[in-house]
């Protein structure tokens, strides 16, 4: 147990190494208690979103998964956790005097590289919710030549935007802190609760942008941002379309 961080209370595992935090959170969902947080020093496996690898860049940096049990039922909100999360992100790079920005709908950039990187995955048992583990990589402590490996991203870490060691243990609990403090009056009130703060951080709005669903590839200028965090583009011949899922590739 981690104790209480701002009056919740927080469970946390840590494990030495381990394939994945998402995948030991699955594997373990039955026992594992709603806000518990799983971290690992290093994560021989970890995965990314569109069935990505997430690179290791050495034990400095963090690799962690929140499992969360907020109903026994799924709630369309739920999706919207992942950019709740990136806006918390953005909030704690902003305490070491950095610019963070957001690409729709959770990667958070520094100087327009990604710096970290986030995997929800929902449990269902039939209609039951058995759990929903939020998967958070961030580069805190990495060698510009380990960055400069990492295939077709441009990558950043903290240490390399302010030119200094960082602290993981003060970065992971500023990370919590700043989660857990508005992650009730979010369940509440979802998306719209975040928008002002997820709006003013974004880094695609209109600009042509290209967007990934699944397989298909799509054109366009990125519009807006409407009340469920969803993204509106305007396409060449002038249509509306409106993405719930899906990345922006470039
Ligand atoms: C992305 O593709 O941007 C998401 C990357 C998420 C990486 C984190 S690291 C901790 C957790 N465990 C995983 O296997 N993935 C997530």
């Amino acid at each position: 147990m981690w104790g209480n961080m701002l009056g919740v209370k927080i469970g946390k595992i840590v494990l030495e190494e381990t394939d994945s935090t998402n995948n030991y959170a699955k594997t373990n969902i039955t026992n594992i208690s709603d806000k518990t947080v799983i971290i690992a020093k290093r994560q021989t496996s970890g995965r990314g979103r569109l069935n990505r690898v997430w690179v290791d860049l050495g034990e400095n940096n963090l690799f962690l998964s929140i499992v969360l049990k907020p109903s026994d039922t799924y709630s369309e909100i739920y999706s919207n956790l992942t950019q709740y999360l990136s806006v918390a992100l953005c909030k704690v790079l902003e305490t070491y005097g950095l610019k963070a920005q957001i690409k729709w709908p959770n990667d958070v950039l520094i100087n327009n590289k990604k710096i970290a990187g986030i995997l929800a995955e929902t449990i269902m048992n039939g209609a039951h919710l058995k759990g929903i583990i939020l998967g958070l990589g961030v580069n805190l402590n990495a060698d510009q030549e380990s960055i400069m490996n990492i295939p077709n991203k441009i990558v950043t870490a903290l240490n390399i935007e302010i030119n200094q060691p960082v602290d993981i243990s003060d970065f992971t609990n500023k990370i919590l802190e700043e989660f857990f403090k508005n992650y009730e009056k979010f369940l509440q009130n979802g998306f719209i609760e975040i928008k002002n703060d997820y709006v003013t951080r974004n880094s695609f709005l209109n600009k042509e942008i290209t967007i990934q669903n699944l397989n298909k590839i799509e054109k366009g200028i990125a519009k807006k941002i409407n009340n469920k965090g969803e993204l509106i583009l305007s396409t060449k011949d002038n249509q509306e379309k409106t993405f719930t899922i899906g990345d922006i590739i470039c």
